[in-house]
């Protein structure tokens, strides 16, 4: 009998992108955001995305969100090419990897919580009910058991982000995007809310991306990455 030899693909990395490059507007009034970023993110890792406003943080989210295309340059998401799509084909993709946290909340004020994860759920074609459950679940998951039925105004700003941390892992997408999650908080709901982020995204295997320059906590990353002036000027690893 002859002894297989069981070949186990390598997992492809959540992200891997080179040379990428962002330039808004032509001519006297182009504008370089992006200048030229190599990074790779392993699947499951918690990255920290670190700099000054005006960094180009935003728009390298955007651009690994697929909501903006790169001038220049390659990113792939878990080995899929984002990159030269065509703009009708954003939406797939985003609706295939990504769940995004806003520095507000952006939650529905009309709808309550557990319909504002439901609601996005059953745009991708999730049943009522099955969005339902699936809402009530993340809900229970960010510890808002008892406020299933509660609108955004009847939420401190702490729970509202809970919600939107729900909404964004809802679905199971691979990929969380954060952009400055904790902006609008004070010390302790953003430090309640991050770790929770974490724990969540790190026992159900999401990948997260979480831009910030809250240094309170910059100790819960697994990796920091500086960007400044359109570059990355530095990496860290958690020790
Ligand atoms: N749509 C746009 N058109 C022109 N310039 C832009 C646009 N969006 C962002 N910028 C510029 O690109 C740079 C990086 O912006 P951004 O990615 O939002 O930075 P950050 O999120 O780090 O504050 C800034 O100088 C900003 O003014
Ligand atoms: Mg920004």
């Amino acid at each position: 009998m002859s002894a297989s030899i069981a070949v186990v693909p390598a997992l492809p990395p959540a992200i891997e992108i080179k040379g990428l490059t962002k330039t808004y507007g032509s001519g006297a009034l182009a504008f370089q955001a992006l200048k030229g970023i190599d990074m790779r993110v392993e699947a499951g890792e918690f990255m920290m995305l670190i700099g000054p406003s005006g960094s180009g943080k935003t728009t390298l989210l955007s651009i690994l969100g697929c909501v903006l295309q790169p001038t220049e340059g390659t990113a792939l998401l878990f080995g899929d090419a984002i990159h030269g799509r065509k703009e009708s084909e954003l939406p797939r993709l985003r609706l295939e990897y990504i769940g995004f946290i806003f520095q507000g909340h952006n939650l529905m004020n009309a709808l309550t919580a557990e319909e504002n994860i439901a609601v996005p759920l059953e745009l991708r074609g999730y049943s009522h009910r099955a969005a339902l459950v699936e809402a009530r679940e993340t809900l229970t998951a960010v510890g808002l058991k008892d406020k299933f039925k509660k609108r955004p105004e009847e939420l401190s700003g702490g729970q509202r982000q809970r919600v939107a941390v729900a909404r964004a892992v809802a679905g199971k997408p691979p990929l969380i995007l954060a952009d400055e999650p904790t902006a609008s908080l004070d010390a302790e709901s953003g430090m309640q809310v991050t770790e929770l982020l974490k724990n969540l995204c790190s026992e159900r295997g999401h990948t997260v991306i979480c831009v910030t320059h809250d240094n309170r906590i910059y100790h819960l990353a697994d990796r920091k990455t500086f960007i400044e002036d359109g570059r990355i000027v530095r990496e860290d690893e958690a020790h």
